[in-house]
């Protein structure tokens, strides 16, 4: 069975970031993939320190939660991630998440070892929602963070979902248009 990992980068819950990975899941799963949701803030991650420790093996050497996901990226055939915007950016939850894939970035750059075996990719997806109505660059800084990320991680950006204006907690329940493009996006995830 085709597996998706779907991170959810906002401390809210059911918020917007939330209500639109929720859609996406379902679109997966109405496909019939399986997937596995990893809420970020009921992790403990600490940022990647700059130790150079996974330069060794390629593997993290912090012992906290972050250990438990490494596995899943490796084996995902697709990655959603859903985080609202912070002063132009991700979540600060994320963004500890994706700077302790250093590690994969030392795995290919560093030791030259494949992310996954036999060179498999996947493709990747991104969701984001922020307050203000409209502006330029809004999403410029989390997108090229997240196309950061996917690189290291042998995944493609095959897409995303911004969407703006939202600013009360679970306001965009009522944008019928952007749940069902979040739906769309996890059923087409793989096939894109
Ligand atoms: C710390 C913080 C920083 C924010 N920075 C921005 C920002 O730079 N631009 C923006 O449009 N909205 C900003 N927002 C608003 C959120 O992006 C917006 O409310 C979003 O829909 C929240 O998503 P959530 O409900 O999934 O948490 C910020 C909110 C917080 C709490």
């Amino acid at each position: 069975m085709k597996k998706i990992v779907a991170i959810f980068g906002s401390p809210r819950a059911d918020g917007n970031s939330d209500i639109l990975l929720n859609h996406a899941i379902q679109g997966a799963v109405s496909d019939g993939v399986e997937v596995q949701k990893i809420v970020v803030r009921d992790l403990h991650i600490a940022p990647c320190n700059s130790c150079g420790g996974c330069f060794e093996k390629g593997v993290c050497v912090i012992r906290d939660d972050m250990q438990q996901l490494y596995s899943f990226f490796v084996e995902a055939d697709g990655i959603i991630i859903a985080s609202p915007i912070y002063f132009m950016g991700v979540s600060a939850q994320l963004k500890a998440l994706i700077d302790r894939c250093q590690a994969f970035w030392a795995r290919k750059y560093i030791l030259h070892l494949p992310v996954r075996e036999g060179a498999r990719t996947a493709n990747g997806f991104f969701i984001a929602t922020a307050a203000r109505s409209s502006g330029e660059e809004l999403f410029t800084g989390a997108i090229k963070t997240m196309k950061a990320f996917f690189h290291v991680l042998d995944t493609k950006y095959v897409g995303d979902l911004l969407c703006c204006g939202l600013e009360e907690k679970g306001m965009v329940s009522t944008k019928r248009h952007l749940l069902e493009k979040a739906f769309d996006a996890g059923k087409q995830l793989l096939i894109w």
